[in-house]
């Protein structure tokens, strides 16, 4: 299998497209990797293995037609998303799935990748780790992995706090592997400036939630049409773990936001008669520039024809 070097070349932007619980779909990791970008999805997503199985039988078949009938960009690889939190009970499962499709890229989160890397390298896939700070990137690096996501602040669904310069320079302070940058990014222009930056990838969510292919629900989409960054609000009591959600999806489930913003780190806030992810909607700071639902096909284009103009600019 190709690596991650060869993988970019082929793209028509240095872009994945970021597995989102609930958001990604197979229409949509299919319409991105048509359009040249890496399309991914969470494992978790599936509601069940066989859901999952599925999925990935309808990847295989969707890019063999697609690469038998381009004449468009090369059609990108896949990846998909594998939670190591020992709360995903699915993960062995999900994992001997994932190998038996040999899916080219797994993306790990939340958890030291450890034992995993070896069971995919063996099939020749490749590894990409999303980390929040030093600590994790030396931890992900040391097992092995192919790359590093680093998830700034800004970032929808779970987040990391530190700013994308700062972090960027300390990542590279030991390991000098490729770099995925995420974190508010949703334009060509942006795509252009991480690769200034250091990283050979940008990591792109949010922007691709308000697509006809994403599962989120219409009023997710609408919300993130109508909102600017300053509508996204930073907290940890949805989950436990920080994360971006849109203030007015937490006030229409009866969270108060002043509540939020005072409780303590590790505490949840209890929320009635409805799910989180579900019902309390994510986004990450780069709603401003996203102003319409279109096909997924035309974003990705959109971003590809931003980030050659950005380039011839250099
Ligand atoms: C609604 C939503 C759900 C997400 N679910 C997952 C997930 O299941 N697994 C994961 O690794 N990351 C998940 N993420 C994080 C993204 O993969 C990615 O890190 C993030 O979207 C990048 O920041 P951006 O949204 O500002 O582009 C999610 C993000 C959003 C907005």
């Amino acid at each position: 299998m190709p690596d991650l070097a060869d993988i970019r070349a082929a793209l028509a932007a240095p872009v994945i497209v970021a597995p989102m619980f609930l958001v990604s779909s197979p229409a949509l990791a299919l319409a991105a990797c048509r359009e040249g970008l890496i399309g991914s999805l969470p494992a978790h997503s599936a509601r069940t293995p066989k859901q999952l199985q599925s999925w990935l039988i309808e990847m295989r078949e969707g890019l063999a037609q697609a690469r038998s009938v381009t004449t468009g960009p090369a059609v990108a690889a896949y990846a998909v998303n594998l939670v190591m939190h020992s709360t995903n009970d699915r993960a062995s499962e999900d994992l001997e799935l994932i190998i038996e499709h040999r899916v080219p890229i797994v993306i790990t989160s939340k958890g030291a990748p450890g034992h995993v890397v070896q069971r995919i390298h063996e099939y020749g896939g490749l590894v990409l780790s999303d980390i929040a700070n030093q600590r994790h990137a030396q931890k992900a690096a040391s097992a092995g992995v192919d790359g590093l996501i680093a998830v700034c602040a800004g970032a929808g669904g779970h987040t990391g706090t530190l700013n994308p310069f700062a972090f960027m320079n300390e990542i590279r302070e030991d390991f000098d592997g490729p770099i995925v940058l995420a974190g508010g990014i949703t334009t060509g222009r942006d795509v252009a400036a991480a690769e200034l930056m250091g990283a050979s990838f940008a990591y792109i969510g949010t922007r691709f939630i308000p697509t006809l292919e994403s599962l989120a629900e219409e009023g997710h989409k609408r919300m993130i049409v109508a909102s600017r960054a300053s509508d996204v609000f930073f907290t940890a009591a949805v989950d436990g773990a920080p994360a971006n959600f849109l203030a007015a999806s937490l006030v229409s489930v009866g969270m108060s936001l002043e509540e939020l913003a005072v409780t303590r780190p590790g505490k949840i806030v209890a929320v009635k008669d409805h799910k989180r992810w579900k019902d309390i909607w994510s986004a990450g700071h780069g709603v401003g520039t996203i102003h319409e639902v279109q096909p997924a096909a035309e974003v990705c284009r959109q971003i590809v024809a931003q980030y050659n103009t950005y380039r011839a600019a250099r």
